[in-house]
């Protein structure tokens, strides 16, 4: 079975750091977000296809040098970007009957095993899983019958119109057949312009009562770091040599944080710097930054080889080496 998975965007959200690399390659508790999404894959998934655009040549780069376990990866790049309904047609030649649909910058503890054996049970056309919030404002929003058939679907609507406070969570099982009604040749919104046409179908919502988060803003990009860490996803956790305070921190090679003390909850990246007498927390410091000492930083997200000035505070900040807006 196949995965089809979204990663065109460009993460306006995250910028400055995504001028330099794509979002789903921002590191959170260890690793890449989208590696903490490609996890969740049951083994009878063996391979994904990447339907990439923005910075695809820095996706295809990272995947070559990591490859992940259990999966062939292949990928399939837009010129200019499709959305995600036209992402899907242009990467879904061949996807297969039925195939996984993910968004890559989503964290979750979804069970996708047992989301596929109910589309089965079903007989579904599609499935989507889906999450409870308060503020479905940002989302796609299914009404459900008794069944757990989509009798609505609504994206992004205003409070009022909303008709429920179950929305699409980014996860999803369809038969091939959607690709037939998404338009060629065009930017498609999947979730707009598709979805509403499918119902009819069959297509059914499986709640997830789990951890959620998408990681598509700073805040909420270390709300799913909190998440993976709490939930043991970001490795032993322990403290980088020398340094002293409050774990998890995952950290990769090459790290000098001598004399430097953390908070809970941090992320370095290859050769990170944390001069002496400087506190991090919630934070995640990309390859090759530098935070001078004494300097505090708090909720920010540091793109690669930015330097942070000694004695600085710095609180809820995204960075980048070369800042641009
Ligand atoms: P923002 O610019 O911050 O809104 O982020 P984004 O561009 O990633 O948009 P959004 O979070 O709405 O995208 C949801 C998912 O669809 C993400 O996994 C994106 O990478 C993906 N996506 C969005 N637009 C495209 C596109 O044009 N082509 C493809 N292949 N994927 C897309």
């Amino acid at each position: 079975m196949k995965a089809l998975v979204l990663i065109g965007g460009f993460g306006t959200r995250l910028r400055p750091v995504t001028h330099e690399l794509p979002k789903q390659l921002i590191p959170i508790a260890g690793k890449p977000m989208l590696y903490h999404v490609l996890d969740l894959l049951p083994r009878e998934v063996d391979e994904a296809v990447f339907a990439t655009g923005y910075k695809a040549e820095v996706i295809d780069a990272y995947v070559r040098a990591h490859p992940p376990l259990h999966l062939t990866v292949t990928t399939v790049s837009e010129s200019e970007p499709l959305g995600t309904g036209g992402g899907m047609r242009n990467a879904g030649d061949g996807i297969g009957d039925p195939f996984i649909l993910l968004n890559s910058d989503v964290i979750s503890d979804a069970d996708i095993g047992g989301l596929l054996a109910f589309h089965r049970s079903k007989g579904a056309f599609g499935t989507l899983l889906l999450h409870e919030v308060d503020d479905t404002r940002p989302y796609g929003v299914a009404a459900l019958n008794g069944e757990d058939r989509i009798e609505r679907f609504v994206e992004k609507p205003e409070p009022a119109d909303a008709p429920s406070h179950w929305i699409n969570a980014g996860v999803a099982v369809w038969s091939e057949q959607v690709l037939q009604a998404i338009p060629q040749g065009r930017p498609v919104s999947f979730e707009r312009e598709v979805v509403p046409g499918t119902l009819p179908k069959g297509v059914f919502g499986f709640r997830s009562t789990g951890y959620w988060e998408d990681a598509g803003t700073p805040e909420r990009l270390l709300r799913a770091q909190r998440l993976l860490f709490d939930d043991g996803r970001g490795g032993p956790g322990t403290l980088p040599p020398g340094s002293q305070g409050l774990g998890p921190v995952a950290f990769g090679t090459g790290v000098d944080a001598r004399g430097a003390e953390f908070g809970p909850y941090v992320t370095l990246g290859d050769r990170v710097v944390v001069e002496r007498g400087a506190h991090v927390e919630n934070s995640v410091l990309m390859d090759g930054a530098v935070v001078g000492s004494g300097a505090s930083v708090e909720g920010c997200l540091v793109g690669p080889n930015a330097r942070l000035a000694a004695d600085g505070r710095f609180v809820g900040a995204v960075m980048a080496a070369t800042p641009r807006t």
